[in-house]
């Protein structure tokens, strides 16, 4: 047994007097969003109503997940947490960095001599504080985590962003940096705002071509690429309750697309079902008990207008497939109109590749109801036109989907079987093309469609569809192809029509695996001695940083003055980066070198103080470091905003940034630099911006009085001799000021553990 029924148990037990007080307390019936959240308050004390969209909750979620790509760094933090074992249940996937090129038993065997030295880190430290490993090959992170962990009204974190997935299964899953993780990993409680919540109610049944992944679609197509920001999307009605497990999976998985703080469906019959055919029929009993906790209260239903902040419906029985793209995921195209788009807007109308799988849309019923029309292929006499790739999101997946001939239908069809990985869906794809320069199209049942995303090409344009339709346009090799209306020519020239996909949502004949490529943890792991060898470029043991002074800070180097949008791509960028992100030291190479230099327009190319010329931004910081000086970053509007990773703040916390000044920051930032010991500070009057000048040095003054809600004081020292004297905020509460004066939350965390 994977999961640990005990926290299960306790959690259910406590669920119902909880969500009573919480219902009690907020006057009014409660959506299953609620009932999770104040469930999970970290100091049940602190009961009261939270303003959703305005108040931030401490919580104390139930687990926490890690691929291999965030794990390292989160890990590395962990490691000077101070702790002898994780404070909850812990797991780490290692599914992004398999690079997908010829199939899957090749793959594998490249990356585990390519990531070598990462995958034995990963291993041993999972082994020494109490994680569970899941070896390369084992399966992408979310489709193993709704396999084997996932339980209804949990509340999980974990270092992706597509963490969300496991809303399928009732739980409030939300993707973190490795900070956040680092927090619950030792005990301590996680902040969230209060999230608002968006009402979808589902109608009808799907039917026909239709399936779980046009739902998600069409919604992304109404509430857009930030449609979701700060909100948790809450499906409900029959309709909801008739889609299967997976299927609910899917939805939930792409409410990343939409910005949503994560998605989640009520728990239902389905549930139960996937529970007991995934070996947790304990859970599924345990759950069937109190199921009215596990779903909104039925008031909420009758009337969701009064308790949703925004209300979708959607009526499965008329719903069209979709195919969104190209380049952002809510570009979104009814099948019956996609093929005039694709000539009203030139796409390249040629289908290059078809790609299924990924932690989006692997599950048994996805990939059966692809290959009854692979087969269909076969048995019509229809050539193949696109290469066709698949990518399993479990090795139960794999195994079961082998075991009950479907991937042979799939090769049958000249398919090729990819780990099961993250591969072509993150960009680890070494796409085997004739002429990148090429404008060309491919569609994949993945989430994620930006430009470059899969193959770092330009030119590719990137649909998304259904497993289904993915299939049936790689079939035809054509992207104005409607398997619904239109008919094809097979090898003997004749007109052949593709029937309507069928599937099984779970697999008759039950799943099963030889090794599912999981690794226990030591029950005492105090003997087990990390090695990270000092000459490696790709991990780097972290030396925690150093405590505040006590004194003003004085004479900062003015490093940069960042000119308009400057997200944590640009702080710290990612792509070839990726391959650093367990080096501190080579990945701070990268700090601010995408940010425009106010003065020069220009990216990374600034004044350096020391040298009197332009130089490079992270060469900079660290010759002035080197000097025993230090520096500050002034930056724009939501500064710091994209995704949550920490190494945007800990690259400047390391070359020695003191503090960053803005005019305003996006707040995962903002903490990350508080957590960090870096200062965070924002004009108090925007329009001071203004002042900064290109050799300015910078003095921090009241730093010895610093308190919640007081300004400091900063002096601009311009370079004619003249002083500019203004105010900055911060939001530091006084905990926070605690993480500033020990140098980073880290610092104070082991301190307290020790
Ligand atoms: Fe991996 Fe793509 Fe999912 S990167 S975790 S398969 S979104």
């Amino acid at each position: 047994m994977l999961f640990d029924l005990e926290l299960i148990k306790s959690v259910y037990k406590n669920m119902p007097a909880r969500i009573e007080a919480a219902r009690k307390n907020l006057a009014k019936p409660l959506t299953l969003s609620e009932k999770i959240l104040y469930s999970h308050l970290f100091d049940n004390n602190s009961l009261q109503e939270y303003k959703r969209g305005e108040a931030y909750v401490n919580f104390a979620p139930d687990r926490v997940a890690m691929q291999d790509a965030t794990a390292q760094m989160a890990l590395l933090q962990f490691m000077n947490a101070g702790k002898s074992k994780v404070s909850v249940p812990s797991t780490v996937h290692c599914d992004h960095l398999i690079q997908a090129s010829v199939g899957a038993d090749e793959d594998l065997k490249e990356a585990l001599l390519q990531n070598n030295e990462v995958y034995n880190f990963l291993q041993s430290v999972s082994d020494k504080y109490g994680i569970g490993f899941w070896k390369p090959g084992a399966g992408i992170i979310h489709q193993v985590v709704l396999e084997n962990y996932a339980f209804p009204g949990g509340m999980m974190i974990g270092t992706d962003s597509h963490t969300v997935n496991a809303g399928g299964l009732g739980m409030v899953a939300i993707g973190v940096g490795g900070a956040d993780a680092v927090d619950v990993m030792a005990g301590m409680a996680w902040e969230l705002k209060m999230p608002k919540l968006i009402g979808v109610k589902l109608t009808g049944r799907l039917s026909g071509w239709a399936s779980s992944k046009d739902v998600i679609l069409k919604v992304a197509g109404i509430l857009t690429v930030k449609g979701g920001t700060g909100a948790i999307v809450e499906y409900f009605g029959e309709g909801a309750d008739a889609l299967s497990c997976t299927g609910k999976a899917t939805i939930c998985n792409m409410g990343a697309e939409i910005g949503a703080t994560t998605s989640i469906f009520s728990y239902d019959k389905n549930m139960s079902t996937y529970l007991r055919h995934t070996g947790r029929e304990e859970i599924a009993e345990l759950a069937d008990d109190i199921m009215p906790h596990l779903r909104a209260d039925e008031k909420v239903a009758l009337n969701p207008e009064k308790y949703y902040d925004e209300l979708i419906e959607i009526n499965l029985s008329e719903l069209e497939p979709f195919i969104n793209g190209p380049f952002t995921p809510d570009l979104a195209h009814p099948l019956s109109g996609f093929a005039d788009a694709v000539k009203k807007n030139n796409y390249p109308q040629k289908l290059e590749v078809g790609l299924i799988g990924s932690c989006t849309n692997s599950s048994y019923e996805d990939l059966s109801r692809a290959a009854s029309l692979a087969k269909q292929a076969k048995d019509k006499n229809l050539k193949v036109k696109s290469e066709f790739i698949v990518t399993p999101g479990s090795e139960m997946v794999r195994y079961t989907t082998e075991r009950d001939g479907i991937l042979s239908e799939f090769e049958d069809i000249g398919g090729v079987i990819m780990s099961n990985a993250c591969g072509p869906c993150i960009g680890q794809w070494k796409r085997h093309t004739d002429d990148p320069t090429r404008k060309n199209s491919i569609i994949t049942s993945f989430n994620r469609n930006f430009a470059k995303r899969n193959d770092g090409n330009p030119n590719t344009h990137g649909f998304v569809a259904s497993p289904e339709l993915v299939t049936a346009l790689a079939i035809a090799g054509d992207l104005t192809f409607n398997p619904m209306t239109d008919t094809l020519i097979n090898e003997d020239g004749v007109e052949v029509r593709l029937d309507e996909p069928k599937g099984y949502e779970l697999p008759p004949h039950g799943f099963d695996v030889k090794d599912a490529g999981y690794l226990a943890p030591q029950v005492d792991g105090s003997g087990i001695k990390v090695e990270v060898n000092k000459m490696s470029d790709r991990l780097q043991l972290l030396a925690p940083f150093t405590a505040w002074d006590g004194e003003d800070y004085t004479g900062l180097k003015l490093l940069i003055k960042a000119k308009g949008k400057c997200t944590t791509d640009h702080i710290s960028m990612a792509g070839p980066w990726l391959r650093y992100r367990g080096h501190l030291d080579n990945i701070s190479n990268n700090m601010l070198i995408g940010a425009i230099n106010y003065f020069n327009d220009e990216s990374n190319s600034i004044f350096n103080p020391l040298s009197g010329k332009y130089e490079e931004v992270p060469a900079t910081a660290r010759a002035i470091k080197a000097k025993g000086l230090a520096s500050l970053v002034v930056g724009d509007e939501n500064y710091g905003e994209g995704s949550s990773r920490e190494h945007a703040a800990m690259e400047p916390r390391h070359l020695g940034i003191k503090a960053v000044l803005v005019r305003s920051f996006a707040r995962i930032h903002e903490t990350n630099l508080k957590k960090q010991g870096v200062l965070a500070l924002t004009f108090a009057n925007k329009a001071d911006y203004d002042k900064i000048q290109e050799k300015d040095e910078i003095d921090v003054l009241g730093l010895k009085e610093f308190k919640p809600e007081k300004d400091l004081t900063l002096v601009l020292k311009h370079e004619d001799g003249s002083q500019d004297e203004i105010q900055a905020c911060h939001t530091y509460n006084e905990a926070q000021i605690e993480w500033f004066k020990a140098g980073s939350a880290l610092n104070l965390i082991r301190k307290q553990n020790n």
